[in-house]
């Protein structure tokens, strides 16, 4: 349990019940965790010695969706290459969804395995005019058609789907947005080729994910401590076994992507946890915690944890991201 399932091995069996106990825990959390942090159930990225204050941890979640996409290489300043067609996948309340719609005037899917999180991402692109109804515009088929212009709202439509097998066409999206989801997927070979699939002929595929750290040549597994600590950390968070950067790396070259990169922002997340317990301490966050249910407080009980795995450089917080072959 929770060591590496490399990209060359048949992954382990999905734990039983694995995709009811994401979703319960985030129908469970997510309307605590808006309510203290907003609509970004992501790290953020911080300077070192950066961050005080809520707004601060805020504008670093904003920062880590402009930092992935810089790094990513999408195009900042042209709006006729700028990506047209996004899915957001493991989108939480859609967060970044509505970011991505904004900023691109994009047409956007998100998926979730949480009801709870598909509806209350809808509701609030509606309020921001960014929905199918606050529209009219409710067909898919039209996407690959919508005429581009700068300053045009995007639109946002999530639903509950399986990222591993996704209801869209192949070839379909210009960027492919997984944004700390990954670390939930039980078989990250079809994790990424989902990822791969959907992605438009060009297109960009970027992923923000929870690794373990690379093996040392000399190694064939993690150490039995750090095993015990990723364990604990999986048992409240419903997260399978996990994989090191290097892994993902090797499966997108065996399906062929392009431009693959990717780095460790194990240290520009840093003053996160640290934050996210902070916050979990007030008044609002006791009182909170303990209305909504017991796997949130479980998973608020295992915070430290990461930040003992962050300190000890077994967990790494990585950004890896491709471009599918073929026409950008
Ligand atoms: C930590 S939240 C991240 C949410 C969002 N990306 C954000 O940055 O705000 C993890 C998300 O992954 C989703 N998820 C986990 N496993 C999934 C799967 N197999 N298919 C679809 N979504 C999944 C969860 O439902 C949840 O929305």
């Amino acid at each position: 349990m929770a060591s590496s399932a490399a990209a060359s091995q048949a992954p382990a069996p999905a734990p039983p019940g694995l995709k009811e106990g994401i979703a319960g825990l985030y129908d469970e959390s997510s309307g605590l965790w808006e309510s203290i942090w907003g609509d970004h159930m992501h790290h953020g990225f911080y300077d070192s010695g950066e961050a005080a204050s809520m707004a601060d941890h805020r504008r670093a979640q904003i920062r880590m969706i402009e930092e992935a996409l810089a790094f990513a290489a999408v195009p900042a300043d042209d709006p006729e290459k700028q990506p047209k067609t996004v899915v957001d996948v493991g989108c939480g309340i859609g967060g970044s969804s509505r970011y991505l719609a904004k900023k691109y005037g994009a047409q956007c899917k998100g998926i979730t395995l949480s009801p709870v999180q598909a509806e209350r991402g809808n509701a609030l692109a509606a309020a921001q005019g960014l929905s199918d109804q606050s529209t009219g515009n409710s067909n898919i088929n039209r996407y690959r058609n919508v005429c581009f212009q700068p300053g045009v709202m995007g639109q946002v439509s999530l639903q509950v789907a399986d990222a591993l097998e996704q209801p869209f066409p192949d070839g379909h999206f210009d960027l492919v947005w997984s944004m700390e989801s990954g670390e939930h997927m039980p078989d990250k070979r079809k994790f990424v080729s989902e990822l791969a699939r959907v992605a438009a002929p060009g297109g960009t595929i970027i992923i923000v994910t929870w690794c373990h750290r690379n093996l040392e040549p000399s190694e064939t597994s993690l150490k039995p401590d750090e095993v015990s600590l990723l364990k604990r950390i999986c048992d409240a968070y419903y997260l399978p076994d996990w994989c090191s950067p290097s892994d993902y790396v090797s499966i997108a070259k065996s399906l062929s992507l392009e431009d693959i990169k990717t780095a460790d922002w194990s240290e520009n997340v840093a003053p996160f946890w640290p934050a996210v317990i902070k916050s979990a301490l007030t008044w609002k966050g006791i009182t909170s915690l303990l209305t909504s249910g017991w796997k949130t407080i479980r998973g608020a009980m295992v915070m430290p944890l990461m930040i003992q795995g962050y300190k000890k450089g077994l967990i790494k917080f990585t950004i890896i991201t491709c471009r599918k072959p073929g026409a950008a």
